[in-house]
């Protein structure tokens, strides 16, 4: 059965303050299991604040940078030097400032002509790399950091799109009609695998999708975030904007 751990924070600040903080701990937690930390880490602009927090000297002593393997959660189907590349911006922010071996990090490729063989390709990664101890011999996170969209996606699982039903592969590509383009995202079963998902979210315009996405499940159709049934331990680190349509909002 896996805990969930609802901490609202004052402002972004804070909240980055505190989920580096966890970071750190996990790591070390890890890394003291296992002798490494295999994290998934979160697109979007949100978690910007977030890697460069942890590219700082705060951080750079806190965190056995060495022994850390970093994979992505989703990316879009852009060249790694593209403006809206998950992967662009988290070696903006964080790869570039620490010292990962380059062959610990692990972009989710994009250079195939089909999104198909760049997901399939980052699945052999995943099953290549990280632990299978878990009954499944499910590929297995140490960490997955998430976001949460307006609609209810977190990673690249947007409402109505295949990948809400894929239980086979790690990883898969996904047409999003609105965006008229292509991604590619961990699936459920992955997330769901994982010893530790922590989401990020901030800002009054996430205030009704955090109140949906955090109430029992309704009747009607569920968000995809909600469709998560998580086997580890889940944190949702909202700030108080975020928090503002809950009705209980003790602030950590
Ligand atoms: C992406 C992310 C996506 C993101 C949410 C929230 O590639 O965009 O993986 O799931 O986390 O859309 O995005 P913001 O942090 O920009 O609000």
């Amino acid at each position: 059965m896996s805990k969930r751990a609802l901490h609202v924070h004052a402002n972004a600040d804070t909240l980055n303050q505190a989920v580096a903080d966890q970071i750190a701990t996990l790591s070390a937690q890890a890394i003291s299991r296992h002798g490494s930390f295999f994290v998934a880490l979160s697109g979007g602009s949100t978690p910007r604040r977030l890697y460069q927090l942890l590219s700082s000297p705060a951080y750079t002593d806190h965190i056995d940078w060495p022994q850390v393997h970093i994979f992505f959660g989703d990316e879009r189907c852009v060249p790694h030097d593209h403006p809206d590349s998950n992967f662009r911006m988290a070696d903006e922010a964080l790869l570039a400032h620490v010292p990962i071996p380059a062959q610990q990090i692990h972009a989710i490729p994009t250079d195939a002509s089909a999104a198909g063989d760049n997901a399939a390709s980052y699945e052999r990664v995943l099953r290549d790399c990280l632990p299978h101890d878990n009954s499944g011999g499910w590929p297995q996170f140490d960490l997955v950091l998430l976001g949460l969209g307006p609609d209810g996606h977190t990673a690249s699982l947007f409402p109505d799109t295949a990948i809400l039903r894929e239980r086979q592969r790690a990883a898969a590509a996904v047409y999003v009609d609105k965006l008229d383009a292509w991604r590619i995202s961990l699936t459920l079963p992955t997330l769901e695998q994982a010893r530790q998902l922590l989401f990020m979210v901030t800002g009054s315009d996430k205030a009704e999708i955090v109140r949906h996405a955090l109430q029992p499940l309704p009747d009607d159709a569920i968000l995809p975030v909600q469709r998560l049934q998580p086997g580890g331990s889940v944190d949702w680190h909202i700030d108080r904007a975020a928090a503002a349509a809950l009705a209980d909002q003790a602030t950590s």
